[in-house]
């Protein structure tokens, strides 16, 4: 297995928007421009600032008065979220000017709704790469990349690694509740029938096949990611390759993926979205029961941010 990135060096810097653009509804992709970045893994996740950098001038209060300073009048007025928000790395690549970055962000409330409203030129105040990515085999393989929703981030930028690295077996299963919260653009002709296709434009020219899926059957096959994987393992049948399972979406859809890799005996990583307080371990915010034989009930908390987000299936003792 290739290590992942997780001891490489974090750090706090400003990155400059390249590009901003809603690629469907409540999804806006944003290409970030930073002068150096420790090279990132698939599976790792920045925490942006989700507020502007101008903080508000102080504000003097008169204590000769002994009057307690009211709270009031707009002083408590939340010039935005306080934490930061943890973000999936989309695409990374190098170029002349700097490292670039892509992220995804569905604006679901005040901080990534302030995501969406920025524009080409903002600066934004971001740390990062954190957590540990995906482990993936130094040996070119199969691989199965399954997401859902705001899962499917990190399995493109997944996808130009396994690409880049040379794997050609590679399949995607990409889903959504309905075909307008589909966060990719779509290239080619799209089967119904969970047959992989070369219908999605995916980062650094990978050019896999890819299953879409929509709960409401709006694009693609009919279902969740999760019926698609099944019927993809059925139709690959016993002779081909045993593909190694990439994973990110739901809790509940990654349970289902652990139920059938695990009676498939392929193995099986998933990236987790807990909420998240700091994503770098102070918080605790984001624990998770981890497997350790050692420790007296057979498990021990670890945390979703600097333990993971990424895990070997097995490691986690709720999947
Ligand atoms: C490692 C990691 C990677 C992530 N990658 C992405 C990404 O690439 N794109 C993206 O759009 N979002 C991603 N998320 C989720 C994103 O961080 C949250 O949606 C965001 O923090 C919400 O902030 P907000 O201020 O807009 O809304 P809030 O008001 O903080 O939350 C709005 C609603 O979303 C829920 N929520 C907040 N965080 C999460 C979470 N982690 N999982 C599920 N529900 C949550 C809240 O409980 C609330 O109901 C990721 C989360 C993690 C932990
Ligand atoms: S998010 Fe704070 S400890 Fe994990």
């Amino acid at each position: 297995m290739s290590t992942n990135a997780g001891s490489a060096p974090s750090v706090a810097i400003a990155a400059e928007i390249m590009r901003s653009e809603m690629i469907c509804r409540e999804h806006t992709l944003i290409e970030l421009r930073v002068a150096v970045l420790a090279r990132p893994e698939p599976g790792q996740f920045l925490q942006v600032r989700c507020a502007d950098n101008t903080s508000r001038p102080p504000r003097v209060v008169d204590w000769d008065t002994h009057e307690l300073p009211t709270l009031t009048n707009g002083c408590l007025d939340d010039p935005g979220p306080l934490l930061r928000r943890p973000i999936s790395i989309a695409d990374h690549w190098r170029a002349d000017d700097g490292d670039h970055l892509s992220i995804i962000s569905r604006s679901v409330g005040p901080g990534t709704r302030w995501l969406e409203q920025t524009r080409v030129g903002d600066m934004l105040d971001v740390t990062g790469p954190l957590g540990s990515g995906f482990r993936v085999p130094d040996m070119p393989g199969a691989a199965v990349l399954i997401g859902g929703g705001v899962g499917i981030p990190p399995l493109l930028f997944l996808a130009r690694h396994l690409s880049d690295a040379g794997w050609r077996d590679v399949t995607l299963i990409l889903g959504a509740t309905t075909r307008e919260l589909l966060p990719v653009e779509i290239i080619g002709d799209v089967a119904s029938d969970g047959v992989a296709l070369p219908c999605v434009c995916l980062p650094g020219h990978a050019d896999f096949g890819t299953i879409l899926a929509t709960d409401d059957g709006t694009l693609g096959f009919a279902g969740r990611v999760t019926d698609a994987l099944e019927h993809l393992l059925e139709r690959r049948g016993a002779r081909a390759a045993r593909p190694v399972v990439f994973a990110c979406g739901p809790e509940a859809m990654l349970r289902r993926v652990a139920e059938l890799t695990r009676a498939e005996q392929l193995d099986c990583e998933l990236c987790i979205e807990r909420v998240m307080g700091c994503g770098m371990g102070t918080c605790l915010s984001c624990v998770v029961r981890m497997r350790d034989e050692s420790a007296s009930p057979g498990w021990r908390w670890g945390l979703a941010c600097t333990d993971g987000p990424v895990f070997d299936r097995d490691e986690l003792i709720d999947m």
